[in-house]
């Protein structure tokens, strides 16, 4: 199956978002938008896995939720890597702080490659894909997109578990369905073992 990690969006945040770029969407450039309960954070993509490796993922994804406690995210704004005068995908990003997501990202990256999962080159850019460009874009339109976004919020998003997904691709779009939801529970003992630290 094709599957990643990621993190699904509340429903008012992500009609918040479908109407906030509803403007732009009229402008009718060659972008496919992300239909609206696709929305989602993406934290890790895993490709094409066995359902052996799938379960070697669940397992060690209980061990990375067990150290983070639950958190929230403010989304806010937008932008476009690789940049929006060249936009290839269009995002939602968030507000900082962003600790919290980040270091679940880095020991989520961490278990994977002790299980031979590859790193990310880039740096983790927390965003909501909300679109794919599909063919040239008219002058500025990146430029006006950001600033369509600018200094708007969207909602909060509770964080209190990370979702196992299976992608699907299809004619009518990606199909997301959520196989496994890991609850953050950073675990007491850790807590006590950090408080005796200097
Ligand atoms: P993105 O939204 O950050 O672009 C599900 O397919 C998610 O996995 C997508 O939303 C995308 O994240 C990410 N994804 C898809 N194909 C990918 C690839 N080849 N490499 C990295 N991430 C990918």
């Amino acid at each position: 199956m094709r599957a990643f990690l990621g993190i699904g969006l509340p429903a008012d945040v992500r009609d918040a978002i479908v109407s906030s770029i509803a403007q732009v969407r009229g402008l009718h450039a060659p972008v496919a938008w992300t239909a609206q309960r696709n929305l989602h954070i993406t934290l890790y993509f895993l490709g094409e896995i066995s359902p052996e490796r799938a379960l070697l993922v669940e397992r060690s994804m209980k061990v990375v939720a067990s150290g983070i406690e639950p958190f929230s995210l403010t989304p806010e704004g937008g932008g476009a890597f690789p940049g929006t005068r060249n936009p290839r995908i269009l995002w939602v990003g968030f507000l900082e702080p962003l600790e919290l997501v980040r270091q679940l990202q880095q020991n989520m990256e961490s278990a994977l490659s002790g299980a031979g999962f590859p790193r990310e080159d880039r740096p983790f850019h927390p965003h909501i894909t909300v679109g794919r460009t599909r063919g040239a874009l008219p002058p500025a339109w990146g430029e006006r997109f950001f600033q369509a976004l600018s200094g708007k919020r969207f909602g909060i998003v509770p964080v209190s578990s990370f979702t196992l997904y299976d992608s699907r691709l299809g004619p009518g779009g990606a199909v997301y369905t959520p196989l496994c939801d890991f609850r953050l529970e950073r675990s007491a003992r850790r807590e006590i073992r950090e408080e005796k630290e200097p």
